[in-house]
């Protein structure tokens, strides 16, 4: 596991910060976005929607009643949040499972809520509040794939 810590100074900057993750991406890659409320976890990734399906980006917001959004795109991403849920059972029961193993890019805001569901390789981000509009996002990979995704991504930044 290694990891790597960034500062955005603004909205824009974290969703910039998404759109170069989410050209890193491929099909089957997991995001599990953890952290504070109001975090950047939207944000970010409506950046790596702009990335990989541009034409829905306006489309994405906290999904106030939906827990789970597609956005179809050279590669698709399932955008989940898991916020109103209570744990493994929701998710396993809404049937998500299927997804997370799919040829699509997920994307999961609060993740916390995912327990024996959450895949082995994963790449976390954890949204912090820092002083002011900034914000602490760290990004840890776990299994190989996401190693190398978070190298190119360092060598972006
Ligand atoms: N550096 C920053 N990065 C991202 N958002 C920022 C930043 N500074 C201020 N903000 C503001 O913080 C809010 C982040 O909202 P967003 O919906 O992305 O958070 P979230 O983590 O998805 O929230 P929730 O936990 O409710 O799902 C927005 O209002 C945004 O304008
Ligand atoms: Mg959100």
């Amino acid at each position: 596991m290694s990891g790597l810590q960034i500062t955005t100074n603004s909205p824009g900057e974290t969703e910039q910060l998404g759109s170069i993750l989410g050209s890193l991406l491929s099909p089957g890659s997991f995001l599990a976005l953890r952290g504070d409320l109001g975090g950047g976890k939207t944000c970010l990734t409506r950046g790596v929607v702009a990335s990989l399906a541009p034409q829905s980006t306006h489309l994405v917001a906290s999904p106030t009643y939906a827990i789970m959004n597609c956005y179809p795109g050279s590669i698709p991403v399932y955008h989940f949040d898991f916020y109103r849920l209570t744990g493994d059972d929701d998710i396993a029961e809404l049937g998500f499972e299927e997804f997370f193993y799919g040829d699509g890019v997920c994307i999961v805001e609060w993740s916390e809520r995912l327990v024996e569901l959450m895949p082995s390789d994963v790449l976390t981000l954890l949204f912090e509040y820092s002083e002011g509009d900034r914000r602490l996002i760290t990004i840890t990979s776990s299994g190989q794939k996401y190693d190398v995704v978070l190298e190119q991504l360092s060598g972006r930044l």
